[in-house]
Formats: structure tokens, C-alpha cells, sequence
């Protein structure tokens, strides 16, 4: 018989290295040094989404947006645009074919984004599809249609429209508000205290591949490339929504360009592509242009913090209020949930945390990279900052003497924290010590130089997770699971992760992701795949090798014939007998000598009833120094130093390169993001890569980043939490604050550009 459940010991055992004999210390899992698909993305082999070619000859599509931001549309005259050359369609809200009503995603104001109704939400809302046999063609055709609209009065002012500010419907991952302790009462009595308001912007995800789809239908069968984080979340949608089998639905992305929250979800397009594929009969590529991804596809919201501190002349914390405002869209509700963090990273005993939405004629926001903890972060970490200038307290002190040690939002104890170690190892590899704490009294030539720092934090998170590992003829093996690689390493720690399992190089594996045919995985988002997919990894693999062991046991021809299948052990693509390791048998020949057929085991992983007895987050601690010219008050960030505790680091080339990136858009945060709104007619003005900044290498300077990998074995056997998101909170505060050590201007409106400096 084979076993198919689990023995505990031996699933801990497998998590974390080809072992050989029990007793023997556990080695570091064996890391890939390069990426597994590093030369399929340097020689372009790699394909994205509208790059595959279909059976048949594709037609192009163009979505035409919404010129106001309010009302609705009362005719589209398209005769001239279908009369234009190579014109296949124009699909509109007064033709389109009826979806089913339960809309893509509740509630079914959405609809209005796939041709259902004419009503108009936001200006840049989709309201028509043109389809022709060439981009340039749908183009031009586009521009020849003539839309009526009967406009009415839009909220689009943010800013003014705060005292409209009411509880969210639906509450973010927490409850919108949470209190403990007398807030009032803590507030009044406290020595110091600090009350300030803080904003950040409208941003917009803008990974290197824009949203993009290629739709063909064989038959009822419906084919999708999509670029996406959600294969398996992608496939549902596109069946409910069009109300077909999810069985005829196959989604694949073997490769996603970037996707930082804005290819969670099933956006328009993604529906529209397939509507308009069925209609012209053709395969149909639709890629959303540049200035499309202000709008119809996410984006993080607009927030006003108010934060209030309380606390004694030694430092203590006695109260922390953070009230949040965002903007919603007035189609639905998406709240990013900003004082989130607050319930937990500080210790005070009286701490309230509220969220509320203001309605605006905007398209739906999403979750952007830390939705939550950057935004959060960024406010939360100057106010900090400016408590311990009013307790003349080093910010790092003041950090030290309202340490956590345990989660008092949830009352729970942490899984893990070693966020000391995070304080005092890049504090030493930043020099912090030299910190001069009077604003401007470090000078180089004509650059104030200012020293800030930060704590850093994100929740580590998993879900339930399918994956499928084959044993090969030739020694090789085969992993399968069905999430998705954004650029941050799924492939590579798949392969690893299988190649660790199974004993073997990771050379011998292949790897396929991005496909719905595979096991289904979660969401590429919060930070969550890793700790996910790998423990379903190993399980498969240890299913492989039980079925392996038992073929070899059982060969009359096998070195290892009527052995006990627990007596067997592995290493180097071999089983052997524990009490005779010369005793051994290939995987290749065990599976030839069976006739060839690849061993295969089906593995999946839950999170453990330990995830909900434990508070489990990633921490961290950056220090920033930045130089602020005294004459055009231009800052520039010199260097970050940031030091991370995100559990077991599976591997070195991509975890690393996953906090270079969060670190680099906190900088982009802190001096450059911004979405700027016509607040008359509703549409981004810098709807651009020219005008919407981001940093270049220039903005830059230096990034020391080092890890603790202090393996968090209660969140997970491999001891592995998340990576992809920790790396932009605190960044943007510690930029801040190091600007305020060398200007004294405290800015507590993002983004910090010189003319805010300047004027402070
Ligand atoms: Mo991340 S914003 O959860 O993709």
C-alpha cells in the first residue's frame, strides 16, 4: 500500500533539506544561484499575453473610454466608424450581448464596464469595444464614433468632500474601525502628544506590461492568455461573468510583466476581449495603451491621516488614535486599510484605529503593492518621528521602548518577531549612531544632509494550495502548480523547492506555472505565494517518492526489493537502504525499469491551525540619509540601509531583488507618486510615464539590504514568510523623516517634491 497521508515528522523532515539520516544537521535549502527563467527574459524567449500567436489570424481591439465623469450615454452614432477600413465591430452598451446578471464581480455596478447599461460612473469608464483587423485600424475607427452623453454632476474633489466621509460597507480584511482603552481619556492625560494630519495621493500600478488579453474561442471553449496574478481566480471570473462552464474556460500566463496588486482581479478588458472573440469569430488581442492603466484597471486611493499620539516624558505610549479617509469609487467600495498596522506594531494599551470612504466618480481602486502598510506606514512612521523630537528621544529609543511583544490588536503571540535584531543590525550598517538629531547641522558643500528612520511591517499571509510533481525516465523531474511569476521568482523556488524534495539538482527540474490546467494556487498578492505553494510542493514530491520507494520495493530487480518502504531514504536521485546506504536504486532506473511512465505525486498544503492561534507578520527596519540643496531644494536619496526579519529566505537572487524593488518605490513614494486629477472633468492629467514620476537609477543612491533569515517555523515548515510587499512600508517614512533632520521642514504631504520644501 501506498501511504497517502501525511506523517507529520517526515513532512517537517522533508521541508527542509534531501535528508539522510535523521540525526544529521539540517542543511540550508539548496538554492538556484541564477533565476530559472533569467535567460528565457534576457533573449526574449519569454512571452507575454498579446505576444502568443493564436490557431487563426487575430483581429485587434480598442477600448474607447468615457469623455465625462458622470452620468450616462444617450446614443453612439457608428456609422462612419463601421464603415472605416477593416472595421470587424463596435460593440457598445445599446448592441452588446447580455451577460448574465450576477455581474463580474458583485455588486453589479461593473456592468456598466462590460457594455450592460449606459450609465457612466467615471470619466476613462470603457463604453464601447472597436474591433478591426488592426490596431492602428480600430484606432482610427474609434476616433470616427460620435457618443451623445446626458451629463450629470460629479463628485470629484476630494478634498472638499471629506466632511462627507461615512463607514465603509464592506470593511477591508479587518474591521473598518477597532478600539481598546479610554482613547479620550489616555489623550487628555497624556505628557506628550502629537496630532497631525497626513496625505498621500492617487498613485496608479504601472507595471512594465500594461493590462492585456488574447481571447480565441474553439467552439464553446474559450482560450485566454491574460496577464494576470490570479490564473485560477481569473478562470472563475471569466466563466461567471459570461456564464459559461468553468470547465471550457483555460486561462494561461506563463509569464506576467509586473503586476503589483492591478492584475489580482478580473478587470473589463478581460471580458470584453472574449465577448469581442465570439462576435467576429477571430481570436482577439487587446492591450490596454499606456494612459488606460489610469482608470478602468486600479489603483491606490487617495487617504488623509489624522494620527494622535500620546505618551510619557519616557517615551511610553499611552495612546495612538489613526483615523483614516480614502476615496472610494462610487461604483463600489475598495478600502485600503491604512491603520491597519497601528493596531499592532507599537505597544499601548489604548489604541483606536478608524477607516471611512468618501464617494467619488472615479474608477474602482485595488490593492497596490502593501495596500494598507504603505500608506499606513508612511503617516504612522512621521508621527513617530515627531514624537521623539518632542521628547528629545532617538527615534530608534522610542521604537525600542514601545516594542510589541506580542500582538495586542488581535491578542495574540507573534509566530515570530525579531524586529530588535532588524533595529540594531542596519543601525550599525548605516552608521546611526553619527546622526546629528538638530535639523541641519549636517552639511556637504552646497546639500543639507539628514539621517531618518523606520519600521517596516507586513502581515505574512497563506492560502490553501494545490501543486503536482512527477519523477521522469531520465533522472529529471517535473513540478506543476498553477500560480503565476510576476517577475519576482515563482519559477525559481518551484523548481528549488521540488529539486529539494526529491533530492536532485535543481538543473534536473522543469517547472510550469500559468496555466488553469495546473493545481489551482492562490492569488499572487499579499505577499502569499511562496509560503503557499512550497509546502504543496513538498507534498507532492513526497507523494512522488513514496510512490517511487514502493515500485522499487516491490522490483524483483530493484537493489532495494523487499525492503520496508520507511527503511528507504533518498539523496542524489537515488533511494538507498538507511542501514546500508550502498545499498541503492536510480530514480531513472526505477521508473524505466517500471515501464517509463512518470511517477507522479499530487500535493496540497492549508494553512495549519497554528495561523489562527498566532499573529504572523514580516518586519523590518530602514534607515534613509538623503541631501536636500539649499537652493533648489531638490532632495536626493544618497542611501537606504534596511535590514529585514521575513523568516527562512528561500532564495538569495530573487528574495533580495524583491526588497531592492519595494525599497525603490518607497523612495518613488516618498518624492515622486502622484496621480494628478482635473477635478472638473475627472480624468488624470499625467496619465503618463513622461509625467507620472517614478525614480530612475539617478533617484536612487545606494540600497544595503541585509535579511535575518531566522526561519518562522510556527507560520510554515519551510519557516518562509512573504517578501513581495514589506520592502515599500517604511521606506517612504524614512525618507521623510531624513529629510526633516536635514531641512527642519516636516512635510506631511506626499509626495515631497522641492516646491513643498521650499515653501514649508
Ligand atoms: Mo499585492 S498589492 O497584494 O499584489
Amino acid at each position: 500500500m501506498i501511504p497517502t497521508l501525511l506523517e507529520p515528522a517526515e513532512f517537517e523532515a522533508m521541508m527542509q533539506a534531501p535528508s539522510v539520516a535523521s540525526d544529521a544537521p539540517t542543511p540550508a535549502p539548496k538554492q538556484l544561484a541564477t533565476r530559472y527563467d533569467g535567460r528565457a527574459k534576457v533573449t526574449g524567449a519569454a512571452k507575454y499575453a498579446v505576444e502568443f500567436e493564436p490557431p487563426t489570424n487575430p483581429a485587434y481591439a480598442f477600448v474607447v473610454q468615457s469623455a465625462i465623469p458622470s452620468g450616462s450615454i444617450t446614443a453612439i452614432d457608428q456609422a462612419a466608424a463601421a464603415r472605416a477600413s477593416g472595421v470587424l465591430a463596435v460593440i457598445t452598451p445599446f448592441n452588446a450581448p447580455k451577460l448574465p446578471v450576477s455581474g463580474p464581480q458583485p455588486p453589479a455596478r461593473r456592468h456598466v464596464t462590460v457594455l450592460q447599461e449606459p450609465d457612466v460612473f467615471y470619466n476613462g469608464q470603457p463604453i464601447a469595444l472597436v474591433v478591426a483587423s488592426s490596431l492602428p485600424e480600430a484606432m482610427h475607427a474609434a476616433s470616427l464614433l460620435k457618443i451623445t452623453y446626458k451629463q450629470t454632476p460629479a463628485k470629484l474633489n476630494f478634498e472638499k468632500r471629506l466632511s462627507e466621509s461615512r463607514p465603509p460597507k464592506s470593511p477591508g480584511r479587518e474591521p473598518g474601525a477597532q478600539t481598546r482603552g479610554d482613547i479620550p481619556a489616555a489623550l487628555a492625560n497624556a505628557a506628550v502628544k502629537i496630532d497631525e494630519t497626513y496625505t498621500t495621493p492617487y498613485q496608479h500600478h504601472n507595471p512594465m506590461e500594461p493590462h492585456a488579453t488574447l481571447a480565441w474561442w474553439e467552439g464553446e471553449k474559450l482560450n485566454v492568455y491574460d496577464s494576470t496574478q490570479y490564473i485560477t481566480g481569473d478562470t472563475q471570473t471569466i466563466a461567471r461573468t459570461l456564464g459559461i462552464p468553468l470547465e471550457n474556460v483555460r486561462v494561461q500566463c506563463p509569464f506576467t510583466g509586473g503586476g503589483f496588486g492591478s492584475k489580482g482581479s478580473t478587470w473589463s478588458h478581460v471580458i470584453l476581449a472574449a465577448m469581442a472573440a465570439k462576435l467576429v469569430q477571430k481570436p482577439v488581442k487587446l492591450a490596454l495603451e499606456r494612459p488606460q492603466m489610469w482608470g478602468p484597471v486600479g489603483g491606490r486611493p487617495a487617504t488623509v491621516q489624522r494620527i494622535q499620539l500620546g505618551a510619557t516624558s519616557n517615551g511610553k505610549l499611552t495612546a495612538i488614535q489613526h483615523d483614516v479617509t480614502l476615496h472610494t469609487s462610487i461604483m463600489e467600495d475598495f478600502l485600503e486599510p491604512s491603520a491597519d498596522q497601528t493596531r499592532m506594531l507599537y505597544a499601548s494599551d489604548t489604541n483606536r484605529t478608524t477607516h471611512k470612504l468618501v464617494d467619488m466618480n472615479l474608477g474602482v481602486a485595488t490593492f497596490m503593492r502593501a495596500p494598507g502598510e504603505s500608506s499606513g506606514t508612511a503617516a504612522l512612521e512621521i508621527a513617530m518621528d515627531e514624537l521623539a523630537e518632542k521628547l528629545n528621544m532617538d527615534p530608534m529609543q522610542l521604537r525600542l521602548i514601545n516594542y510589541a511583544e506580542k500582538d495586542l490588536g488581535s491578542d495574540k503571540p507573534w509566530s515570530s518577531k525579531n524586529l530588535r535584531l532588524c533595529y540594531s543590525q542596519a543601525a550599525d550598517r548605516f552608521g546611526w549612531s553619527k546622526r546629528n538629531p538638530k535639523p541641519g547641522s549636517m552639511v556637504e558643500g552646497n546639500n543639507l544632509i539628514g539621517y531618518g528612520m523606520a519600521t517596516a511591517t507586513y502581515p505574512a499571509n497563506r492560502s490553501s494550495c494545490q501543486a503536482v510533481v512527477r519523477i521522469l525516465p531520465d533522472g529529471r523531474a517535473f513540478v506543476g502548480c498553477g500560480s503565476q511569476d510576476l517577475g519576482t521568482g515563482t519559477y525559481t523556488i518551484m523548481a528549488q523547492t521540488a529539486a529539494n524534495a526529491l533530492g536532485i539538482d535543481p538543473s534536473l527540474v522543469e517547472a510550469k506555472l500559468g496555466d488553469s490546467t495546473l493545481p489551482k494556487a492562490p492569488v499572487s498578492g499579499g505577499s502569499q505565494s511562496t509560503a503557499s505553494y512550497a509546502p504543496a510542493i513538498v507534498d507532492a514530491a513526497l507523494q512522488a517518492r513514496l510512490k517511487l520507494t514502493q515500485l522499487a520495493v516491490d522490483d524483483a530487480q530493484s537493489p532495494l526489493h523487499g525492503a520496508q518502504v520507511p527503511d528507504v531514504a533518498f539523496k542524489d536521485g537515488k533511494l538507498f537502504l538507511k542501514s546500508s546506504p550502498t545499498t541503492s536504486d536510480t530514480y531513472a532506473a526505477i521508473v524505466t525499469r517500471a515501464g517509463g511512465k512518470p511517477v507522479e505525486g499530487m500535493g496540497s498544503a492549508e494553512p495549519g491551525e497554528d495561523h489562527t492561534a498566532m499573529s504572523t507578520h514580516s518586519w523590518g527596519a530602514v534607515f534613509a540619509e538623503v541631501a536636500v540643496d539649499r537652493d533648489t531644494h531638490m532632495p536626493r536619496v544618497h542611501r537606504i540601509v534596511a535590514t529585514y526579519d521575513i523568516g527562512t529566505l528561500m532564495n538569495k537572487a530573487t528574495g533580495i531583488n524583491q526588497l531592492y524593488g519595494g525599497i525603490v518605490w518607497g523612495i518613488g513614494f516618498a518624492l515622486h507618486e502622484v496621480s494628478y486629477l482635473d477635478d472638473t472633468y475627472g480624468r488624470y492629467v499625467n496619465a503618463n510615464l513622461g509625467e507620472y514620476h517614478v525614480p530612475i537609477n539617478r533617484d536612487i543612491g545606494e540600497i544595503d539590504v541585509t535579511v535575518l533569515d531566522i526561519p518562522d517555523t510556527k507560520f510554515n515548515p519551510l519557516g518562509a514568510r512573504g517578501i513581495g510587499e514589506i520592502g515599500i512600508t517604511g521606506a517612504a517614512a524614512a525618507v521623510a523623516n531624513a529629510i526633516y533632520n536635514a531641512t527642519g521642514k516636516r512635510i506631511r504631504h506626499y509626495p515631497i517634491t522641492p516646491d513643498k520644501i521650499m515653501l514649508a
